[in-house]
């Protein structure tokens, strides 16, 4: 797709003061909304949000110092959509890992902003797959909104005849004090697949932390996660649907050296929640069917 040029974006969806499209890193289009104090940034590749501050002071995403703004690379740090795979490709480990969603430019089909919210409506539509065995299968619609939270939601679509299944994941970056002033209270005692261990069940006995690497599948978990930081003075709370599974993932100190896009010292001050289905808790569509998953994040100061 010949990316949309920014005064016609301007023209068709801008929205005042509200909404704006401008040029970002690269000549790449971004995307900056405003609700009262709140605003947000996201990228058209991948309708890809990078910036989410409720209020000023307030920065509840983390993004890479490092990260690499180039056209059909994902964008390290925020929240990237994996879609529509989560991970490696089940078959074909040539395809690219997480899907082709987040290095995908996506169109804009509406904007809104009334006394509620500020609000972008994206997709992608089925005839973009870049790889022959998804070409007009599944198309994605992505919606956020903001207002004194910010609410999202991927809604995938089923085009094709037959039914089809699917993996996907809202693969948020949190910004946190220190890793080790972290912690999830809602896995304790939920049973995760652990990717370090080549996917082994096991059961979260007591409080996670982050002193080391952490890349796990929790399974079932609960439709409210607050993220506790004894280091910050922020309430962060998820709220999911959709999702089957939850994934926390922190690189650790080597795998996050060996990221170029990656700030050294960067996996000292994020953790992914990501609201996801994955592996066997994939979605299963039947033609025409329609997939929901979002969240709603709140932070607020304490
Ligand atoms: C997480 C996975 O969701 O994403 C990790 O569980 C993976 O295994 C991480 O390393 C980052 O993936 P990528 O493709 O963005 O480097």
């Amino acid at each position: 797709m010949t990316p949309p040029d920014i005064v016609t974006l301007n023209k068709e969806f801008g929205l005042e003061r509200r909404l704006r499209f401008s040029e970002g890193e690269s000549g790449m289009i971004k995307v900056g909304l405003i609700f009262a104090a709140a605003k947000l940034e996201l990228f058209l590749q991948g309708a890809h949000i990078t910036r989410y501050q409720p209020a000023a002071g307030i920065e509840v995403l983390w993004m890479s110092d490092s990260a690499l703004y180039q056209p059909g690379k994902a964008l390290r740090g925020g929240i990237p959509l994996c879609w529509p795979w989560f991970g490696a490709h089940a078959e074909n480990t040539a395809q690219p890992q997480h899907g082709y969603a987040r290095t995908s430019l996506f169109r804009v089909s509406s904007t809104i902003a009334d006394h509620q919210s500020t609000s972008i409506t994206l997709t992608l539509d089925a005839a973009q797959a870049p790889w022959p065995d998804w070409k007009n299968r599944a198309a994605l619609e992505f919606e956020i909104r903001l207002s004194d939270v910010l609410w999202m939601e991927m809604r995938s679509h089923n085009l094709s005849a037959s039914t089809l299944t699917l993996s996907n994941a809202l693969h948020s970056y949190f910004a946190i004090s220190q890793r080790q002033q972290a912690t999830i209270p809602a896995v304790t005692r939920l049973t995760y697949l652990d990717k370090l261990q080549n996917y082994l069940p096991q059961q979260q006995t007591c409080e996670i932390t982050f002193d080391s690497e952490v890349d796990r599948i929790y399974q079932t978990p609960p439709a409210s996660i607050d993220l506790l930081d004894q280091g910050r003075d922020i309430d962060t709370s998820i709220e999911s649907w959709g999702n089957n599974n939850l994934v926390i993932w922190n690189p650790g100190e080597q795998k996050a050296r060996q990221m170029n896009d990656f700030d050294d010292r960067g996996f000292e001050q994020m953790i992914c929640i990501e609201p996801a289905n994955a592996l066997a808790q994939s979605i299963t569509l039947l033609p025409g069917e329609y997939h929901r998953l979002g969240q709603q994040i709140k932070a607020t100061r304490h």
